[in-house]
């Protein structure tokens, strides 16, 4: 028997087969573009990620032949992202993503709304989808009109697999529309963004069944018509799920596109005040609360392109040993930031440049910038009585062992890191899909990987480095008040 996972990323798609140990089969990646028509815009066109898909599952069919034995499937998706479907199901233009901040104002306008944060437990930050659709509704009217459906990215996928419009929990808490706390559609919310109930999707816990794989994929791809799909995840909730986060104490922290701190919680006690999001996990009855920065590795992806020099090779060349805080400093706010800052016109900045500042400060000043980004969802944390007793950290900036001790000094937190295998956002999606298919305890299926030893502090920089974290504090208030 399998299971297959897949992960609809920012810059591509993973599709991961495991076993019913839950152990990897064999996965594989396709990529796709990202376009930005205008400053702070981020689209896709979900025809890139059905081909992805499709594409990605060819290979899988053709290298491993356990594929044949398929059961179930779960997919985890970048949150937040609007994908407008008419009534035929067509896409009506591409889908505005998590990273898109040209909704600014209409964010502003709905977080201002009486009862809004009451209801969906969050900030509504421009990235989310409620906003999206209101700057839809301004500029392109003829669209809104004819909008039949909005399907965040996952629930486009669930769409192409079962034909049928449903989403999980965890992702939809993050469109405003949710009620956060009672894990349903709020038609209030709805209502104040001029949206209805009718052009929802059904909503699943994300360990449910979603539907059945349509007839006509079950024959392409050569495996039974009783494949199960499940309700799947938002990204982050999957990632959660695959490094079995699942309780109080249990978090990670992700350097990905994004850089995301992610407690699992027990209850329900939203902060949006803290800029802290709150929403609900994949397995039924939980919850977890995340700080979001919105550049992490996008900081030093961005420095690549423009040194003409691979990420790897600009930390490589730190070495592996922390140094003490350079004296050049780097805001990272390519894109704006969420927590804690909520401010989508924020723009990143380098200062303290002196003539004899190299590439190897400045690559060293993105890394400390991003890491104080982190502390800053760290300290929101914290504020919410989230409490970490050891963090795991994934994502692609892990490679790195300067950042990662860098992350374990300025957070004072031991890091561990999954010591091998699969253990991100597909894995978790895979593990979705067999408890769907399998009516299982997510309990049991959602186990930690094997960690590493851990990646301690540094102690005598700690308190260089707090100091350092001071300055950045103050260098945001000194951009915000610099002529625009
Ligand atoms: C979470 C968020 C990002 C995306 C990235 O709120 O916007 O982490 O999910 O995929």
């Amino acid at each position: 028997m399998s299971y297959l996972g897949l992960d609809l990323g920012t810059s591509g798609l993973r599709a991961l087969l495991i076993d019913d140990t839950g152990s990897p089969i064999g996965a594989t990646e396709r990529h796709y573009p990202l376009s930005h028509p205008h400053s702070g815009w981020s689209e896709q066109a979900p025809a890139d990620w059905i081909a992805a898909l499709d594409s990605a599952v060819e290979e899988l069919r053709i290298r491993f032949p356990a594929f044949a034995e398929l059961r179930g499937i779960g997919v985890a998706g970048q949150m937040h992202g609007a994908t407008l479907l008419d009534k035929n199901d067509r896409v009506l233009r591409p889908c505005i993503l998590w990273n898109d901040s040209r909704s600014h104002i209409e964010a502003a306008e709905l977080d201002q709304t009486p009862n809004v944060r009451e209801l969906s437990g969050n900030i509504v930050f421009p990235g989310f989808t409620a906003p999206k659709l209101e700057w839809v509704r301004k500029h392109e009217p003829a669209i809104f009109e004819r909008i039949a459906k909005v399907l965040l990215p996952a629930g486009y996928l669930n769409l192409y697999l079962t034909g049928e419009h449903v989403a999980d929990m965890s992702d939809s808490a993050g469109t405003s529309w949710l009620d956060v706390g009672r894990r349903s559609w709020s038609d209030e919310l709805l209502t104040k963004s001029n949206m209805n109930r009718d052009q929802m999707p059904r909503l699943v816990e994300g360990t449910e069944t979603a539907g059945t794989l349509r007839p006509e994929l079950a024959k392409r791809w050569g495996v039974s018509e009783r494949i199960i799909v499940a309700g799947g995840a938002g990204d982050n909730a999957a990632a959660a799920c695959g490094i079995g986060a699942m309780n109080e104490g249990q978090g990670f922290v992700s350097l990905g596109t994004s850089g995301v701190l992610l407690a699992a919680r027990d209850g329900y006690s939203p902060a949006p005040e803290t800029a802290v999001h709150t929403f609900c996990h994949a397995i039924p009855g939980r919850w977890y609360q995340m700080g979001v920065m919105l550049s992490a590795t996008d900081s030093l992806n961005w420095f690549s392109r423009i040194t003409g020099t691979k990420p790897a090779d600009l930390t490589a060349e730190l070495g592996p040993n922390l140094s003490a805080p350079g004296s050049v400093r780097f805001l990272p706010y390519l894109s704006g930031e969420r927590t804690p800052h909520n401010d989508a016109n924020i723009r990143g900045n380098f200062a303290g440049l002196a003539a004899g500042t190299n590439r190897n400060d400045m690559t060293r000043a993105i890394l400390e910038g991003v890491t104080y980004g982190l502390r800053d969802s760290f300290e929101a944390l914290r504020a919410t009585d989230a409490r970490f007793d050891e963090l795991i950290a994934i994502g692609g900036g892990t490679r790195s062992d300067y950042w990662l001790s860098l992350i374990a000094t300025v957070l004072n937190t031991p890091l561990r890191l999954p010591s091998s295998g699969e253990f991100g956002a597909a894995l978790g999606a895979a593990r979705l899909g067999i408890a769907a298919a399998e009516k299982a305890e997510a309990a049991e299926i959602m186990s930690p990987p094997t960690l590493s030893a851990p990646i301690l502090p540094t102690a005598d920089l700690r308190s260089l480095f707090n100091e350092a974290y001071d300055v950045f504090r103050a260098s945001y208030d000194w951009q915000n008040e610099a002529p625009q």
